[in-house]
């Protein structure tokens, strides 16, 4: 269902300006998560947006009337690797605006990595037809559980699942 917030809600590549916009989005949501651990300071987290995750893009952005709403990061090989809505504007349907323009980019198979303590993202995620694949006890920078997801547009076949 898409809500009438979502509808004021356009989808556009980022410009290395917006980057600041988008680290401060992921950088509240750090510090509002009590299980998240800050492992770079909040400065470090804007330096890596404008210097590379936005040049390993691209990154989207829902801009909503001239706001950045929230952002969804796609690298080359096919991974979102960040999706992040302004806390004021989660749960109106403008993250699964951004996923599915991530779909239609992606083609045919998108992946991601997602905290286990992250139910939230995990009910969404596989609302939006994707399937766990893999799980780590905690294989990343902060030491946390975990699990990769694997959309396709294709279901998968038995002899290939
Ligand atoms: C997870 C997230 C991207 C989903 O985007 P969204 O715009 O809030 O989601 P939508 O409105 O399109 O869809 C809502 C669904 O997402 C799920 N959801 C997850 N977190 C939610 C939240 N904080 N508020 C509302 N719904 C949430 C619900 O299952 C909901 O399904 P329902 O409508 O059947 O109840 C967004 O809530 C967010 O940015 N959360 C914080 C950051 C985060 O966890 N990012 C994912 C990192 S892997």
């Amino acid at each position: 269902m898409t809500s009438s917030r979502a509808a004021q809600v356009s989808c556009r590549d980022a410009t290395l300006a917006d980057m600041p916009a988008c680290a401060g989005i992921l950088n509240r949501w750090i510090d509002a998560t009590p299980w998240m651990p800050r492992v770079h300071p909040q400065e470090d987290v804007e330096r890596h947006y404008r210097e590379s995750v936005f040049a390993n893009g691209p990154v989207i952005v829902a801009d909503c009337r001239g706001e950045i709403a929230g952002f969804l990061a796609l690298s080359a090989d096919g991974f979102v690797t960040a999706l992040y809505l302004d806390e004021r504007h989660r749960g109106v349907g403008i993250g699964t605006t951004l996923i599915r323009e991530a779909k239609k980019r992606a083609r045919s198979e998108l992946k991601l990595w997602t905290f286990e303590h992250n139910g939230g993202a995990q009910r969404f995620y596989e609302r939006e037809g994707f399937l766990p694949v893999r799980r780590t006890g905690g294989d990343n920078e902060e030491g946390l559980p975990d699990i990769l997801y694997h959309w396709r547009s294709e279901p998968l076949r038995e002899r290939e699942a």
